[in-house]
């Protein structure tokens, strides 16, 4: 696994730190269902620009009702407090991927927050 970890790390040298910390734990644990390629899959929506966007606001996904009544934009602290307990933020919300970690919350949302940049596509996963 410490092996694994390190080379997902060598290849996202191109980040900051944290955020290449969050690169690896995204691809681990998230990327089976989010793409980050602005394109939904038809189990999740994409979290190209995610940070800062309208809760449940990616076009075209249909949403659980208990994610869309939900209101406001994607935050930081919305961001770490959804992460680390999806039903709690948003009772009926379809996503059960819990991060129990505050560490690798914080690095997987400095890791979403570099989505919102344009970057060349052989930078992305
Ligand atoms: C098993 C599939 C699955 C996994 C794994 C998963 N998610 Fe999700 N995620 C979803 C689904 C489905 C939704 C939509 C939930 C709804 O409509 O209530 C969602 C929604 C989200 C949203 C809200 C998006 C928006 O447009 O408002 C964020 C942010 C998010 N996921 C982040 C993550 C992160 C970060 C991880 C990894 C730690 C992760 N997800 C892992 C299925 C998944």
């Amino acid at each position: 696994m410490r092996l694994v970890l390190a080379a997902a790390l060598t290849l996202a040298t191109a980040l900051p730190a944290a955020a290449a910390d969050g690169q690896a734990l995204f691809n681990a644990r998230c990327k089976r269902c989010h793409t980050i390629t602005g394109a939904n899959t038809p189990g999740a929506p994409s979290l190209k620009g995610v940070a800062g966007r309208k809760i449940a606001g990616a076009p075209g996904f249909a949403y659980s009702a208990g994610l869309k009544g939900k209101g406001g934009t994607w935050t930081d602290a919305s961001l770490d407090a959804y992460l680390a307990n999806p039903s709690e933020f948003a009772a009926g919300t379809r996503m059960f991927a819990r991060v129990a970690q505050p560490a690798a919350r914080a690095a997987i949302i400095d890791y979403l927050k570099t989505l919102n940049q344009e970057r060349p596509c052989a930078a992305c996963p």
